[in-house]
């Protein structure tokens, strides 16, 4: 048999082996795994690391953020930095506003993404207002689009859900077989830390990270984590930048509840006195939650090695530092009018590979469970994408472990005009991604046209035989019998 495309000679890694072969791929598909196979394009991956293509599972990409501005990335700016740093499929937001429909808001950023991206793609449906219509209507009706991930923001407050509303939500995604997705901060206290800042005229950038206390974190986290456990839904916390609230993620899966987290490598190479910069400068390393302090690094780190993080993710939030971007309300404006986020989307593979199984944090079945294969189970991609199998799209990263580069702007390939990590030494890059079967990049080029990528219709979630926890409250067994639980 001759394949159209066999990656021969490099060593396979999944989430839960490494092994020597060849790929076989034909169709688009990866058709064999084996020794000595032929095709009419080969790749020699001697030497080199066979892996599932990352899976960028949070980035904001052609969004309108809460403070009104448009990311710098579009799908194809977006999704080529996405390549470039070793991921073949991206899921950013699709962000519902208060006022629009959740229909209309898909049909927004379908016209914003199809014929945009070179990788394929979905989204996770931000939902700000969940009205009768949205709960009853919409959600199914998105649900049906194959979108199965929906994020609720417990701050922001043209974003934030009340207590009620997440539970409603909740409810239906339960119902529908969706995963919940939450930034949880507590708004009072971000509200409250605030005032008291601006009032003393403390409205540099840096000011931004003092607003949002780690216990505004740990709040939150608590309370959503409760309020998934009271209706027994999966809740995947994003961004878990704390060791409290990494510590409630843990506890709360070790009770069986459907728990999941996410970290940023935002968190485990950065901190706040990055931001200490003169002028605006401390603006490029603005988001929520902030960046914190080098003792939460170690425990970030340790909760990614004992399994508390299912997936790192960038957080690809790409404002330029100019007025079309953080700098939209002049210099001097206060944190509280500066777009939240920096950019990522390209750094972080490369991070996690050269910080995490570089330094012997984490094994490469881990790093490729980190980076892809989890992501895929959580969002209905599993075994389409995030793993190599027969039968699997062949969307495929090709490392090489002993290739050295620094991460500069100049190599990041998206709009936002600066890399957090600058200057920061890597080794061990992606070299060829291909996204089913086609090459997408390969020794520094870019080989898809935009329009490459697909939108992906996503499977339900499965929590893969995962007990869960039911409240005795909701449970008729316990509850003189009350069929109330969703
Ligand atoms: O600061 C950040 N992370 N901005 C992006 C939006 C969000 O909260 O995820
Ligand atoms: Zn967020
Ligand atoms: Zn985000």
């Amino acid at each position: 048999m001759r394949f159209d495309t066999v990656i021969k000679g490099g060593t396979c890694v999944t989430a839960s082996e490494m092994f020597a072969a060849d790929i076989g791929i034909s169709g688009g598909r990866i058709a064999a795994l084996g020794e000595g196979l032929n095709g009419e394009d080969v790749i020699d991956a001697r030497g080199k690391l066979v892996m599932p293509g990352g899976i960028e599972a949070h980035a904001h990409i052609a969004q309108n953020s809460a403070t009104g501005g448009m990311t710098a990335d579009d799908y194809t700016s977006g999704s080529i930095s996405a390549a470039f740093g070793g991921n073949s499929c991206i899921i950013p937001f699709a962000a519902q506003h208060r006022g629009m429909g959740v229909t209309e808001t898909l049909d927004l950023y379908d016209s914003r993404a199809i014929g945009a991206s070179v990788l394929d793609y979905s989204y996770h449906l931000i939902v700000s207002d969940p009205t009768e219509k949205v709960l009853a209507e919409e959600l199914p009706a998105a649900f049906l689009r194959g979108i199965t991930s929906f994020k609720l923001f417990m701050t922001y407050d043209k974003m934030l859900v009340n207590d009620a509303q997440f539970l409603d939500v909740l409810s239906v995604a339960k119902t529908h077989g969706a995963l919940t997705m939450v930034h949880a901060e507590n708004a009072g206290m971000i509200k409250w830390m605030t005032d008291r800042l601006l009032a003393c005229g403390l409205t540099a950038p840096k000011y931004h990270a003092l607003s949002h206390p780690a216990l505004a974190e740990e709040e939150a986290i608590h309370r959503a984590i409760c309020m998934a456990k009271l209706v027994d839904a999966p809740l995947l916390i994003v961004h878990v930048s704390t060791p409290k609230g990494a510590a409630l993620v843990q506890s709360a899966r070790a009770q069986g509840a459907k728990i999941y987290g996410e970290t940023c490598p935002q968190y485990l190479f950065l901190t706040r006195d990055d931001m200490d910069k003169p002028g605006m400068e401390g603006a490029a390393l603005m988001c929520s939650p902030p960046l914190r302090d080098a003792a939460t690094q170690d425990v970030l780190w340790q909760h990614i090695q004992s399994g508390t993080f299912d997936v790192v993710s960038s957080d690809h939030s790409p404002y330029r530092m100019d007025e079309t971007g953080k700098l939209a309300h002049g210099e001097g404006a206060p944190f509280t009018v500066i777009a939240n986020g920096m950019p990522g989307i390209g750094a972080r593979l490369p991070m996690l590979f050269s910080e995490g199984v570089g330094k012997g944090r984490i094994t490469l079945p881990e790093f490729v469970a980190l980076s892809s294969t989890n992501a895929a189970r959580l969002y209905g991609l599993l075994p389409q994408k995030g793993t190599l199998t027969v039968g699997a799209d062949a969307d495929i990263a090709i490392w090489d472990p002993d290739k050295r580069g620094r991460i500069c702007v100049d190599n990041q390939h998206d709009n936002a005009g600066y890399s957090p990590f600058e200057g920061w030494e890597v080794q061990g890059l992606p070299i060829t991604v291909l996204s089913r079967g086609k090459r997408v990049v390969d020794q520094g080029a870019l080989l898809a046209r935009a329009g490459h990528g697909q939108f992906l219709v996503r499977a339900k979630f499965d929590a893969g035989g995962r007990m869960g926890y039911l409240a005795p409250e909701l449970d008729p067994a316990q509850n003189f019998g009350a069929d109330i639980a969703p």
